[in-house]
């Protein structure tokens, strides 16, 4: 009999393509280390998901290590999470070839990430650009994982997995793969970019003044929220229509300080542009400088981060190689 559905564990993952920023901590990393205390998480490196579109060689391996590097830096406790590059499971590419046999084109069609992405040059992109939605269930189910914290963007897709798992168990009248639920948590699932605050803040942004880098020192931080996009209404006010900038960075300051939208309000009304970025820029630093010290500690020791990987590669295989024990049974390959 396939295992009992869902228990309390948690997937989730950031692709290693270099220029994590805040938009990647608020809405994601940040979650994730909260969940530590009462779930069983796996959190990987998507380097999968990285090569969907071309990477470098060299700089993919440096960003596997420095996203993980990250992950601990943020409060991510490899000793009780298991922190791993996606490619050392083999689960998760054989997985995705079995779910892309029971994937509609139709559904896929539908994800607007690959429209953006792959834009007007739709017939050069990647088939793996695609079909990516397929392999990033395959990453949730292979793991039967109950919750997946994200942010915002990432919706679709889960949507997508939960449409994949519940297909799958259909077709074979089995619960096999529990229906996983998404949590997009907190008030900031969408950080805007610093330069125009109705464009998601992005990796792949060209302008480097487009987002605060977890690898920026405190200069650098101060630099990018002086030169930040603002307008020429006095005081600050919350107004995502009309001020979009303002409204997004009075959102990364009531985040930071850990407040209310409202209090950060009360704190700022009065002030003018140029003096509530002093006050972000302060808080900022005051959260992001111990974590980039910290990064920048653990990249100077790729042997102790090697070894933490493969650590969560231990923990992940134990998981994922039941997951497809079981379900070849299912399908009826050969168990040889
Ligand atoms: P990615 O940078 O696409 O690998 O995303 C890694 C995680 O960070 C995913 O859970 C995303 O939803 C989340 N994320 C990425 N950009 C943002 C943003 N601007 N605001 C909030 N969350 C984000
Ligand atoms: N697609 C996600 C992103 O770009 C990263 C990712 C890959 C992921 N596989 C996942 C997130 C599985 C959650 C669960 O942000």
């Amino acid at each position: 009999m396939p295992s009992p559905a869902a228990n309390n564990r948690i997937l989730s993952g950031v692709q290693p393509t270099g220029n994590l920023h805040l938009g990647n901590y608020l809405g994601a990393i940040r979650n994730w280390v909260k969940l530590q205390q009462n779930h069983e998480c796996f959190y990987m490196l998507a380097d999968l998901h990285a090569i969907t579109v071309p990477q470098d060689p060299a700089l993919l391996r440096a960003n596997v290590r420095e996203t993980a590097a990250a992950y601990i830096a943020c409060g991510i406790d490899p000793k009780h999470s298991a922190i791993f590059p996606q490619s050392s499971v083999s689960g998760h590419s054989e997985l995705a070839w079995i779910l892309s046999c029971h994937t509609p084109l139709g559904w896929l069609n539908r994800m607007t990430q690959f429209k953006e992405k792959a834009g007007k040059q739709k017939d050069n992109a990647a088939l793996g650009l695609y079909s990516y939605p397929v392999l990033m269930a395959a990453d949730i189910l292979l793991y039967k994982a109950g919750f997946v914290p994200v942010g915002e963007d990432q919706k679709q897709h889960l949507e997508l997995c939960r449409d994949i798992a519940g297909a799958f168990n259909r077709q074979y009248q089995t619960e096999f793969f529990p229906i996983p639920e998404p949590l997009i948590l907190g008030e900031a699932t969408r950080v805007m970019s610093l330069r125009d605050g109705t464009k998601k803040m992005s990796k792949s942004d060209e302008s480097d003044y487009s987002r605060i880098n977890l690898t920026d020192d405190a200069d650098t931080i101060a630099l990018k929220f002086r030169k930040a996009k603002s307008d020429m209404v006095e005081g600050m006010s919350y107004d995502e229509t009309a001020r979009p900038e303002a409204a997004n960075l009075l959102n990364i300051y009531a985040v930071l300080k850990n407040i209310t939208r409202e209090q950060a309000l009360a704190e700022c009304a009065d002030k003018n542009f140029s003096a509530f970025k002093q006050m972000l820029t302060e808080v900022a630093v005051e959260t992001l400088s111990p974590i980039t010290r910290t990064m920048r500690e653990l990249i100077a020791s790729p042997d102790y981060i090697d070894e933490m990987l493969a650590n969560g590669v231990e923990r992940a295989k134990a998981v994922a190689d039941v997951t497809m024990r079981e379900l070849k049974n299912v399908i009826g390959f050969l168990d040889i």
